[in-house]
């Protein structure tokens, strides 16, 4: 897609380490554009206008070994500054003549005190009387000051924790400030890129929406676009935009499982038909979805039957159309970087994201990707910039196999019933005590089992509601939500009385890891 990125931007080199997404959260946290790119994108730029800025994340390599992974030393000279955090700060000092060991007695992992030693640009305002409590994560250390630099900072274990070189601009950091254990994290960022790398743009979500419509319709031109669309942020974000792009060229798919939360595919497709005037169709299609998956409980298998009938429905729509050149998704910032390795190499890529998977190529498709540079928040705060509203903007995620992975083992009308009215009850009582916004994911399942209970004067021998609410920030970690007792005790009783087959409600208290968020 042609694009006018922002003048200015920070770019963040990954070395593969598992929190660069969070440094790119934390500069786009300050209103500042920001790119992750591997090794390989960064030889590909040819002209470095506009990069204001350039941190190195952490990784699994070590300078130790004969075969490290690198950038080009020219790229430390163009006086553009340069922030090394962890791996980055052991590469700087590789690169410019200083020694880094592998030592068991400087190895730090937790909570490391770091003293300060002299004064920086880089920790303006970041010390508490001289020290600060940091967060650690290497093996390998710093032993020898490359040349030019100076120490501006030491815990026990590592002399050398901040280092600078205020002629090329190049800071290295051995602690991670990108991760909220370390205090007053955000504020090294903050010096960095306002004090050093003097980038002045305030980068706005909200703007982008502009540049995406203008960018689709540049890309689209004439053609027809095909989108599924499934009534979560992602994907309406994706429609309303690519709407105002290109109208009536932009045909909406909605395929209604069954297995979907009580009441809300329909009230979704009516909205999205009445209040934002898509090109919607609506596919009825729970009776052949419950066919297959009627009599599977393994939860790989389920997962597979649902998303290869969903593909196949899919396709057999969007056939009946001529003309159709792109197929729209709602793929996010975080599963292209997923998507990919540090090296660039196939073999260590750890998850691959394909929304309506396989259909892009078996239908001759292009992928249209309008959302691939932003995060989950930021998209809800593009979907407010063009109107999406309230409701749908705060919508919780919700898989795409729906209630399908909620009901434990063997699915049956019954139970779909059961659970849809648990969730309901559920959810309308979160909204009600305006809790819902303040959890990343809440949902009830089914459990496969059936206890005694006893209801009046009558034993009862009925299902369990399991409930799970998480806060996280992103899915790949979670915590379980601590709701008030008094919540609780009403939900437990909400639920008991007002859904015939369920004699027992429980809370989910396992975070992620161990436990993942959905339960199959
Ligand atoms: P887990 O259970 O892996 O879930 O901790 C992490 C997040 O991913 C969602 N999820 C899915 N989303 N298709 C989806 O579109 C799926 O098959 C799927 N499985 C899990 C889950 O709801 C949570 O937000």
């Amino acid at each position: 897609m042609s694009s006018q990125k922002p003048k200015e931007k920070i770019i963040i080199v990954d070395f593969g380490s598992q929190v660069t997404k969070l440094i790119a959260r934390r500069v786009r946290d300050f209103k500042v554009f920001c790119e992750i790119l591997i090794i390989k994108d960064l030889y590909k730029i040819k002209n470095y206008e506009g990069i204001k800025g350039i941190i190195l994340s952490g990784g699994p390599s070590t300078v130790t070994k004969k075969k490290y992974l690198s950038i080009p030393k020219e790229i430390f000279l163009k006086k553009i500054p340069v922030l090394g955090i962890c791996y980055g700060l052991q590469l700087i000092s590789k690169l410019f003549g200083g020694s880094i060991k592998s030592l068991k007695t400087r190895r730090e992992f937790g909570r490391a005190i770091l003293y300060k030693k002299k004064q920086s640009l880089l920790t303006k305002n970041f010390f508490n009387i001289k020290k600060q409590s940091v967060w650690m994560s290497h093996q390998d250390a710093v032993t020898k000051l490359p040349k030019g630099f100076k120490v501006i900072a030491s815990t026990k274990n590592s002399k050398l924790t901040i280092i600078e070189n205020t002629k090329y601009k190049i800071y290295g950091v051995q602690f991670h400030p990108e991760v909220t254990h370390t205090e007053n994290g955000k504020q090294i960022f903050n010096n960095f890129l306002f004090k050093i790398c003097k980038i002045k743009k305030k980068w706005r979500v909200e703007s982008e929406a502009k540049r995406i419509i203008s960018d689709v319709r540049k890309t689209i031109k004439k053609d027809k676009v095909i989108c599924a669309l499934s009534g979560g942020v992602d994907s309406s974000v994706v429609a309303l935009l690519i709407n105002k792009a290109i109208k009536k060229n932009l045909i909406c798919i909605m395929v209604d499982t069954g297995l979907m939360r009580k009441n809300e595919f329909k009230e979704s497709y009516y909205l999205f038909k009445k209040k934002y005037k898509l090109n919607v169709k609506l596919i009825n299609a729970s009776k052949i979805f419950f066919k297959k998956i009627k009599d599977v409980s393994n939860p790989e298998l389920k997962r597979k039957i649902i998303g290869n009938l969903f593909v196949k429905i899919f396709e057999k729509e969007a056939k009946k159309y001529k003309s159709i050149k792109y197929l729209a998704q709602g793929t996010l910032y975080p599963d292209i970087i997923e998507s990919r390795s540090a090296t660039g190499s196939k073999s260590a890529i750890i998850k691959s994201h394909h929304n309506v998977g396989g259909l892009p190529k078996r239908m001759n498709l292009k992928l249209l990707e309008p959302l691939k540079e932003f995060f989950k928040d930021e998209v809800r705060i593009l979907g407010k910039s063009i109107g999406l509203i309230d409701s749908l903007r705060n919508k919780h995620p919700f898989p795409g196999p729906g209630l399908a992975i909620r009901i434990i083992g063997k699915i049956t009308p019954e139970k779909i019933k059961i659970l849809q009215e648990a969730d309901n009850i559920y959810i309308t009582e979160l909204i009600n005590q305006n809790l819902y916004n303040k959890i990343w994911q809440a949902y009830a399942a089914l459990l496969p089992m059936k206890t005694v209970g006893v209801m009046g004067d009558t034993r009862t021998y009925e299902y369990t509601c399991l409930l799970r609410a998480v806060i996280s920030e992103d899915g790949m970690s979670a915590d379980y939500f601590n709701f008030p007792k008094e919540f609780l005790d009403k939900i437990s009783n909400k639920i008991v009385n007002g859904v015939p087959g369920i004699n027992r409600v429980v809370y989910d208290i396992t975070s992620k890891p161990p436990s993942t968020i959905e339960l199959e």
